[in-house]
């Protein structure tokens, strides 16, 4: 059910080797990463001991686990931990995702082929179109759904009895899910970003797997370039294993994290081409702002989403960008990302309220 479509995602010319989002093959190479059981996962550690707890409490219960919703940012290990719900349950996973459940229909008929203790996993669940997802109320509260058949008057409801199962859901927009939608699930993890000594466990860890010799220097260097997201180490530790592949002795040391990352354009804090044509448009053309972000989008020749959508959000993150309603604004910190120095009167508080 899940839809896999296999255009080179290693292919690294059109997008950013720092975009969060996996596409393609990646997902394929991600894989064999992944943690497979909650004492694997690399930090998120509040998280991993409300789930720990929850799941724990079903076993003895002998009950399956409330339904559960996973929200963060991509690349964070939504999925994964999506998978290993089910693999400490000892339950089979079933996958679909918001997108596919077009019509209460395409929901139904996943419902009417579960058994008791599944984990259904709907990955962006806030997409799910309204009729599935009112079917989805039901189903998480009741275990029963009604069917519809045929149109108009002549339409009859024929009720659908679903075995308990537990609906994990997963959402990077968790502000975008229906209130009722949201208050259906038992518990709701927050994934956060992962600290630089989280990332380079990960890093070294994923090298483990692939069987990729790394030093420590080599990987701190990786996991300090990867913007607080393992789905970027493990990506960024392949192309620097290409490199040292290639061009030195296959170990992935901090010389060869530094010479790649910085073919890949790919800076220390994990700036790339497009994060710096933004904070350098903004400092050094318009004096470090305040600036609109369309005429900033022009500066760099970027669509104006694309900058708001693709930069911004890891600049403002990082303190490099503020945004004001007067226009976007560099801060002291991205003038010093830039070896620049600001014009006096930079950083003022006026600047940065509201
Ligand atoms: N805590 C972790 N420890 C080790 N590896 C992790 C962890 N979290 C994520 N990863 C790795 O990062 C990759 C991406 O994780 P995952 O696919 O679960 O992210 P996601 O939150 O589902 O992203 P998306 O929103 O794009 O679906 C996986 O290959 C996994 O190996
Ligand atoms: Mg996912």
């Amino acid at each position: 059910m899940e839809e896999i479509d296999h255009e080179d995602a290693e292919s690294t010319h059109l997008r950013s080797l720092v975009t969060a989002e996996a596409d393609g093959d990646e997902r394929a190479v991600e894989a064999a990463l992944r943690p497979r059981t909650l004492d694997e996962v690399v930090g998120q550690q509040r998280v991993r001991e409300q789930l720990g707890l929850v799941l724990e409490a079903a076993r003895r219960r002998e009950r399956t686990p409330d339904h559960v919703l996973l929200s963060g940012p991509p690349g964070l290990g939504k999925t994964t931990l999506a998978m290993i719900i089910a693999a400490e349950m000892s339950a089979p996973l079933r996958l679909t995702s918001g997108p596919a459940l077009t019509h209460a229909g395409d929901l139904a008929a996943i419902l009417s082929g579960m058994n008791e203790g599944d984990v259904l996993f709907v990955d962006e669940i806030h997409r799910t179109a309204r009729p599935a997802e009112e079917m989805l109320y039901m189903a998480m509260e009741d275990f029963r759904v009604d069917v519809v058949i045929g149109k108009g008057p002549g339409a009859t409801a024929i009720p659908l009895e679903i075995p308990p199962f537990t609906l994990v859901g997963a959402t990077t927009r968790a502000g975008l899910l229906p209130g009722p939608l949201r208050d259906r699930f038992g518990f709701t993890a927050h994934l956060e970003f992962y600290e630089p000594a989280e990332l380079d466990l990960i890093v070294r860890r994923s090298a483990d797997l692939l069987g990729v010799e790394v030093t420590r220097d080599g990987s701190a260097e990786i996991a300090g370039r990867s913007r607080g997201t393992p789905r970027i180490a493990n990506r960024l530790l392949r192309r620097v294993r290409d490199w040292a592949q290639v061009r030195a002795d296959g170990v992935v040391t901090l010389e060869a994290a530094r010479a790649a990352l910085d073919l890949y354009e790919v800076d220390e804090s994990g700036l790339d081409r497009l994060d710096r044509g933004v904070l350098d448009v903004l400092c050094r053309r318009f004096g470090g702002g305040p600036v609109g972000v369309s005429t900033l989008a022009v500066a760099v020749g970027e669509e104006r989403e694309t900058v708001e959508e693709v930069a911004e959000p890891f600049l403002v993150r990082n303190g490099l960008l503020a945004r004001t309603p007067r226009g976007r604004v560099a801060t002291p910190a991205a003038w010093a990302h830039l070896g620049l120095t600001p014009p006096p009167g930079t950083g003022d508080t006026a600047l940065f309220d509201g």
